[in-house]
């Protein structure tokens, strides 16, 4: 059993979709929570709503997480506020979509930033303590998209296959200190995602929901995995990747990818 109850939970992107998702399944839980996006109208509503339901402390701390100093930043305001943090949900990311020379350069490096550098940058920042409680859990977001390239998602899916190798690493490094690390791979899910993306146009349509992806990811950290796939259809395309070479698998997958218009 992993007890949640009288923990401190970080989750980033808390705002909407699954991350504040995340949060609710973690206040009733008994954790108390920090909320972290740029929102800070959402994650008030939302500290607010934890905190009367669940009468959990609840903490919003505003921030771009795309800044390049935003890991000190937050870490120094954690400390301010006296905390320590046990649990990790590093859920805030973004997608870009379209022919990779088309999407402008810097939104690509900002994706990066987020999706990869400020989830490494929060995981240096936390584990030593969690490791020295013997006690932890970091939660990364991954995908489906991190099994195989996606064409029209070149760099997005770069950076999720750069999440689920980097979460297993760790995995293996901590399995023995108590730290639980998981990759939570999400197939399409009904959030604001493809609305930043800028298109809701993806093979197969868009399926999932958050509260289907958090309660993978409990049962992934239940489980001690080092990554859980939300979905028995998404588990096989996952799972495709072994079947194919990657060459295939790369021209294939741009076939199934391409824009319908
Ligand atoms: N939805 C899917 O189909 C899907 C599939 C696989 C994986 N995922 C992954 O799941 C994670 C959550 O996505 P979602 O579907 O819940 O999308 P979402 O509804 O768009 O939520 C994204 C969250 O990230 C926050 N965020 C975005 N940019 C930020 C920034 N620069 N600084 C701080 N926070 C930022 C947003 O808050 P603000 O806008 O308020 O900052 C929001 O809370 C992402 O890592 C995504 O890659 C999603």
């Amino acid at each position: 059993m992993v007890n949640y109850k009288g923990k401190t939970a970080l989750v980033t992107g808390a705002s909407g979709g699954i991350g504040k998702t995340y949060a609710k399944e973690l206040a009733s839980r008994g954790s108390h929570v920090i909320l972290v996006a740029r929102s800070d109208d959402k994650l008030n509503a939302l500290a607010d709503e934890l905190a009367l339901k669940y009468k959990v402390d609840t903490y919003v701390l505003p921030l771009d997480l795309s800044e390049a100093d935003s890991v000190d930043e937050l870490a120094e305001r954690i400390k301010k506020l006296g905390l320590d943090v046990d649990i990790l949900i590093n859920n805030a990311g973004f997608g870009t979509h379209g022919r990779f020379e088309t999407i402008s350069i810097d939104r690509e490096q900002e994706m990066i930033r987020l999706n990869i550098s400020t989830l490494v940058g929060l995981t240096h920042q936390f584990l030593p303590y969690m490791q020295q409680q013997r006690e932890g859990i970091i939660v990364n977001l991954a995908s489906v998209a991190s099994f195989q390239p996606l064409a029209y998602m070149a760099t997005y899916a770069a950076t999720k296959a750069f999440v689920l190798s980097f979460s297993e690493a760790l995995y293996a490094e901590n399995r023995h200190l108590g730290v639980r690390v998981l990759a939570l791979c999400p197939g399409t899910t009904k959030t604001s995602f493809f609305d930043v993306m800028g298109t809701t146009d993806m093979p197969g349509g868009i399926k999932g929901t958050p509260e289907s992806v958090v309660k993978t990811g409990f049962k992934g950290i239940e489980k001690n995995r080092s990554y859980i796939v939300d979905g028995a259809n998404n588990y096989w395309v996952a799972q495709a990747s072994r079947f194919m070479t990657r060459k295939a698998m790369a021209i294939i997958g741009e076939r199934v990818t391409r824009p319908s218009k």
